[in-house]
C-alpha cells in the first residue's frame, strides 16, 4: 500500500495528504489540466471530472415531509420494572426486560412542513423519531411532540400535507388554504388546538414532549397482548413561544432548536426524557366515547395511569450532519419481538410510506448505511444488489446459496420461540367506514380547558389572525366547529370575526358527520 500520508510534506506540517476517492495523491487542487496555461481544457481530466460530478450530487431529495432536522447519539435505559411489577409480564421485548439495561439509540427531532434549511421557529409539529439500536434487530418509534394527529386515516395524509405546505402557484404556506381543508375535517380539531396554542412553537427540541400518537401492542411471553401509547417526557420541563417570541428568535436565527441541541450536548448538558406508557387491555372497549385505535384521541390519565418504563440520555452529536441526519431512516414498521402493531388506520398506512419514501430518496439500500445498520444484531439476508451495494451479508458456509431453502448451505429460518404467530381471528365484510365513536370536539374542549389563561389567549388570537385571511364560507364553518368545541372558544373567535353564532346556526353537520347527543345540544343552544 502506498503510504500518501508524508508525500510533498513541508518540514513541520503535520496534515495529512488530500487524495481522490480512488486513493491518488492530488498534487494540484488549484488548476485543472489544460493545453498550454490558458486552455482548452481535457476530457481525460479525471480529478477536475470527478470531484465536479460528485459535487453535482451532493444533494439527495429532502425529505417530503419532516426534511429539516437534527441527529444525536444516546441511549435509553430500562427500569425494568414498575413498582413491583416486572415490564416483563406485559412486553418480552429484551430492551424492556432488565433494570439498568441500556441501548444505543439515535433520535431525530424536526419540523415537518418547511425545507431543509427553512426557520426551525415554525408553528408546526415536531417529529420526535428514535431509533433503538437493539440486540433482536432496530426498533424505531416515530413520533411528535403532539399527543395526537391531524387525520385518523392515512388515506388523507397527502390532503393533509398539500394543504399545509406552499400553494402549488405562490408558492406560499396560506392560511386560506389551510383552514379550507381543515373546516372540511372535523377530526382535526383537537389537533389544531393543540397546534395554534403556545405548543405549536416549542421552544427548543430539549424542552418538549415526545408521543407515539399511534397505538401500538405489547406481546408478553405467553403471546398475551395489550395496547400501548408512547409519550416523553423532557427532564428539563417544557417550553413554548407565543409568535412574538418565536419572531424575535427568527430575526436572529433560523436553526436556533438545532444549535440549543447541538451546545448542549457539546459542554456535556445531556438532555434527558423519561418513557411513559398507558396501557389498555386489547380489545375495542365499547365503555369509552372514543376508539383507542383513532390518533385524534389522547387516553384519559385517571383510568389509564401512564406508567415510567424508562428513559433516554443524548449525549453525543453526529459527525457528519449528511450521512448521519439526511440519510438516516425511521419507519412504524420497524420493530423488535414483543413489540407489535395495532390496526389503528394511520400506522398501517404510515407502515408501508417510510420505507417506500426512502427507498426512493435513500436508494434500495439505505438500510446498509452505517446509521441505519442493525448494529446490535447479526444481519444475514439473501437481499443482493441495487445501487450502491457495498455490503455482502454473510450467507453462512457457502456464499453461492444466496437462496432458501437449500440442502447445500445458506441461510435457514429461524425457529420460533415459545410462542407462535397466530393472531386473533378476524371476521368482517370489505369496506370503507369511518370509525363509529369519532367524538371529533370532546377532547379538543377538554384540552382548551386545560390551558392557562394565556395560552387560551394566544390561541384565539392565533386563529382569528389566521381565519380572518380565508373566505367567509371557511370563517363561518370554522366557528361553527369552535363553538361545538367549546363555546367559550367559539364565541372569543367568533367576536375576533365578526361572526355571531346565530350567523352559523344553519349550517349542517358536514357529510358523514355523526354528532353526539352532546354536540347537537350545543348547536341547538346557539344563538
Ligand atoms: C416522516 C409519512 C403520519 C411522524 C415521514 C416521511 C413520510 C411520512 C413519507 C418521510 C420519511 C423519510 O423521508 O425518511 C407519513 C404518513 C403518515 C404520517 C403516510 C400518515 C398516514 C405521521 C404521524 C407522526 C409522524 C402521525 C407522528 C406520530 C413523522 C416523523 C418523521 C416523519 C417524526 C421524520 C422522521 C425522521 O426524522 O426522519 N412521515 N407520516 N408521521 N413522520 Fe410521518
Amino acid at each position: 500500500m502506498t503510504d500518501v500520508s508524508s508525500m510533498g510534506a513541508q518540514p513541520g506540517d503535520e496534515r495529512p495528504v488530500l487524495t481522490n476517492r480512488q486513493g491518488h495523491p492530488v498534487y494540484d487542487n488549484q488548476n485543472q489540466r489544460t493545453v498550454g496555461a490558458r486552455g482548452p481544457a481535457t476530457l481525460e481530466n479525471y480529478q477536475f471530472l470527478e470531484k465536479i460530478s460528485h459535487f453535482d450530487r451532493e444533494r439527495i431529495p429532502e425529505r417530503v415531509v419532516h426534511a429539516r432536522g437534527v441527529t444525536a447519539f444516546g441511549f435509553f435505559e430500562s427500569y425494568g420494572k414498575w413498582g413491583d411489577e416486572p415490564i416483563g409480564a406485559y412486553t418480552r421485548a429484551k430492551v424492556f426486560q432488565r433494570e439498568g439495561k441500556r441501548t444505543p439509540i439515535a433520535l431525530r427531532f424536526s419540523t415537518v412542513i418547511g425545507g431543509r434549511d427553512s426557520s426551525e421557529t415554525a408553528r408546526d409539529p415536531r417529529g420526535f423519531a428514535i431509533k433503538f439500536y437493539t440486540e433482536d434487530g432496530n426498533w424505531d418509534l416515530v413520533g411528535n411532540n403532539l399527543a395526537v394527529f391531524f387525520i385518523r386515516d392515512a388515506i388523507k395524509f397527502p390532503d393533509v400535507i398539500h394543504a399545509l405546505k406552499p400553494d402549488p402557484v405562490t408558492f406560499r404556506q396560506e392560511p386560506a388554504r389551510i383552514f379550507d381543508f381543515m373546516s372540511q375535517m372535523p377530526e382535526s380539531m383537537h389537533m389544531l388546538v393543540n397546534l395554534f396554542s403556545p405548543r405549536g412553537i416549542p421552544a427548543g427540541y430539549r424542552h418538549m414532549q415526545g408521543f407515539g400518537v399511534n397505538t401500538y401492542k405489547w406481546v408478553n411471553g405467553a403471546g398475551e397482548t395489550k395496547l400501548v401509547k408512547y409519550h416523553w417526557l423532557p427532564k428539563q420541563g417544557v417550553q413554548s413561544m407565543t409568535e412574538e417570541d418565536a419572531a424575535a428568535v427568527q430575526a436572529r436565527d433560523l436553526g436556533h432548536a438545532t444549535r440549543d441541541l447541538h451546545e448542549a450536548i457539546d459542554r456535556g448538558d445531556y438532555p434527558e426524557w423519561e418513557l411513559v406508557v398507558q396501557v389498555m387491555d386489547d380489545h375495542q372497549h365499547p365503555e369509552l366515547d372514543f376508539d383507542p385505535l383513532d390518533d385524534t384521541k389522547v387516553w384519559p390519565e385517571n383510568e389509564f395511569p401512564p406508567k415510567p418504563v424508562g428513559r433516554i440520555v443524548l449525549d453525543r452529536n453526529v459527525d457528519d450532519h449528511f450521512a448521519e441526519n439526511e440519510q438516516i431512516s425511521f419507519g412504524t414498521g420497524v420493530l423488535v419481538d414483543g413489540l407489535d402493531f395495532s390496526d389503528d388506520k394511520m400506522l398501517v398506512g404510515r407502515t408501508f410510506s417510510y420505507s417506500d419514501t426512502q427507498r426512493h430518496r435513500v436508494g434500495p439500500n439505505y438500510l446498509q448505511l452505517p446509521v441505519n445498520r442493525a448494529k446490535g444484531a447479526n444481519v444475514r439476508t439473501n437481499q443482493r444488489d441495487g445501487q450502491m451495494t457495498y455490503h455482502v451479508d454473510a450467507a453462512g458456509a457457502n456464499q453461492h446459496v444466496n437462496y432458501e431453502p437449500s440442502i447445500t448451505g445458506g441461510l435457514r429460518e429461524a425457529q420460533y420461540p415459545t410462542h407462535d404467530e397466530q393472531g386473533p381471528e378476524i371476521h368482517g365484510r370489505l369496506t370503507r367506514k369511518r370509525i363509529s365513536r369519532a367524538n371529533d370536539y370532546k377532547q379538543a374542549g377538554q384540552r382548551y380547558l386545560l390551558m392557562e389563561d394565556w395560552e387560551r389567549d394566544d390561541l384565539v388570537r392565533n386563529f382569528v389572525e389566521l381565519v380572518s385571511q380565508c373566505a367567509r364560507p371557511v370563517q363561518e364553518r370554522m366557528v361553527w366547529h369552535f363553538l361545538l368545541v367549546e363555546d367559550d372558544l367559539g364565541l372569543r373567535v367568533g367576536e375576533g370575526l365578526g361572526i355571531r353564532p346565530d350567523d352559523v346556526q344553519h349550517l349542517d353537520p358536514l357529510p358523514g358527520q355523526d354528532l353526539t347527543d352532546e354536540d347537537g345540544q350545543r348547536l341547538a343552544n346557539l344563538g
